[in-house]
């Protein structure tokens, strides 16, 4: 029987227990006594396992040249170590080499620090690092964590289309989808290119949100949520842009601008809770490694209330800063992350809840406030990296949808499904989407998205 890691140094197997291990070697070090100690990960859990091999095994040899990222089995006796630092070692009785490094010298993860540009050229042997495992084990942690949250709070988890044939947040940022046959394109009568027929026929493209189809399921079942893969064609070359992304969205029946800005709040401090509890080890690697206030940040996150404030009043608190932004603060204007980050970071320190932005900068979605020039949008904005989470009460009155529409340049006839909810039985709905790249970089203090993902998808990089 196999043992993991994490079950021989959490203390439920008793010593003198024979145990088999099976991992990737992370160190080694030798004695002139006759004994090699290698330093064996499972992923598991953070800590790896010493074992201790001494020179009667028949294979000792080749011990001597195991290196940083060989595979091995190992069987033996757990024990009580005597070392420091760590509580169990195993007493080895055969160690067999299951898989050699080609040329230790060439090996790209030598057990050293490496830049974080670095190890995204080798993403596909990053998850050997410490820093690489620690973060999947974290995110694993949190996608489980959301799935907890909305199951025991009564949401329906909703598959939505990847491929689609609207552009949710109307900023044109879209991946086409194709099915022309590339070595022979259909042409118009004047000689182009006709992508009218693409996906047989139809223009479409990959979903840059779920929203709009969660919204008929909400206003049905009442409350559900999407969480999968969405896409975003922008050519941004930011800390925190991908152009492929995770994203959940909460959708509910029945609630307004307020409910959801609540939801946001629960649900990040139910995250953060999550890898408290679960992935302390993890979170002190981080927190000395990466950001020394990670675990802080996190522990005092549950005792803020997030503040709320309109997008009026943030624009005066940045005019009455003094500060020089790069960027214009001005009615009208999003806010950059310049901006974000001096709100969240200098003024209040901690999270806010931007609402109520002017309408011009928002999708055709949002539901028209009673001041007719806001809306009522949100955005959660976070210390370290500003809009975590964005949201709205969407519009339920069909004429002000449609006036929207018509400002927005888009076909009713090709939304007649969407505005059919607000036909049929309408009702005030809200929700938001959260970027879970962005949730895993605030929680883990790894500050660009690439390193929150296995294999990051960013202009020009779709390697592995
Ligand atoms: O603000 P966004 O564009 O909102 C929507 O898509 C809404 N339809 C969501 C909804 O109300 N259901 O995106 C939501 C969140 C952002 O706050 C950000 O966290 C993340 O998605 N996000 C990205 N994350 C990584 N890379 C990108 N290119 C992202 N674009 C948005
Ligand atoms: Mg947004």
């Amino acid at each position: 029987q196999t043992h993991s890691i994490k079950s021989l140094l959490n203390d439920t197997v008793e010593t003198g227990t024979a145990v088999e291990i099976k991992g990737w070697i992370r160190t080694t070090r030798d004695s002139k006594g006759g004994f090699s100690f290698l330093v064996v990960h499972d992923g598991s859990c953070f800590d790896g396992i010493q074992v201790v091999a001494n020179n009667e095994l028949d294979n000792y040899d080749d011990i001597l040249k195991l290196f940083t990222g060989c595979s091995v089995i190992v069987q033996g006796d757990l024990v009580e170590s005597g070392g420091k630092g760590q509580k169990f070692e195993i007493h080895a009785k055969s160690v067999e080499v299951v898989g050699w490094v080609e040329n230790p010298d060439t090996y790209p993860v030598q057990p050293k620090r490496h830049t974080m540009e670095f190890l995204r050229e080798v993403a596909h042997l990053r998850p050997r690092t410490n820093t690489f495992s620690a973060m999947i084990r974290v995110r694993n942690t949190m996608a489980q964590a959301v799935h907890q949250y909305f199951s025991q709070n009564g949401y329906f988890w909703l598959h939505t289309p990847i491929i689609t044939a609207s552009d949710c947040e109307g900023a044109g940022d879209l991946f086409r989808v194709s099915t022309l046959d590339m070595m022979n394109l259909p042409k118009t009568d004047k000689g182009e290119i006709d992508y009218s027929q693409d996906f047989f026929g139809k223009e479409s493209y990959l979903t840059v949100s779920g929203q709009l189809n969660a919204e008929t399921y909400a206003c049905a079942l009442s409350k559900v949520y999407t969480f999968g893969p969405t896409f975003r064609a922008e050519n941004s070359h930011t800390q925190r842009h991908l152009a492929e992304f995770w994203m959940i969205e909460p959708e509910v029946a029945f609630a307004d601008l307020n409910d959801v800005a609540q939801l946001g709040e629960d649900f990040l401090k139910f995250l953060i809770k999550k890898v408290l509890e679960n992935n302390m080890d993890d979170m002190k690697f981080f927190n000395g490694f990466v950001d020394k206030t990670a675990i802080q940040r996190l522990e005092t996150l549950s005792d803020d209330t997030f503040e709320r404030v309109n997008y009026a009043d943030a624009l005066e608190i940045l005019k009455a800063s003094g500060r020089k932004f790069d960027y214009p603060v001005e009615w009208g204007l999003d806010l950059q992350t310049e901006h974000e980050r001096f709100l969240t970071e200098q003024h209040f320190k901690k999270p806010i809840v931007v609402m109520n932005y002017p309408e011009e900068i928002k999708p055709f979605y949002m539901r028209m406030n009673d001041d007719g020039k806001t809306v009522a949008a949100m955005d959660v904005l976070v210390p370290g990296i500003g809009e975590i989470m964005g949201g709205a009460q969407r519009e339920e009155r069909l004429d002000y949808l449609l006036k929207r529409m018509e400002q927005h340049n888009l076909d009713p006839a090709e939304y007649k499904w969407y505005t059919d909810l607000r036909r049929y039985g309408t009702v005030p709905h809200a929700g938001f989407g959260a970027g879970f790249e962005r949730l895993v970089s605030y929680v883990t203090g790894l500050s660009n998205v690439r390193d929150v993902i296995a294999f990051p998808r960013t202009p020009g990089s779709a390697k592995f």
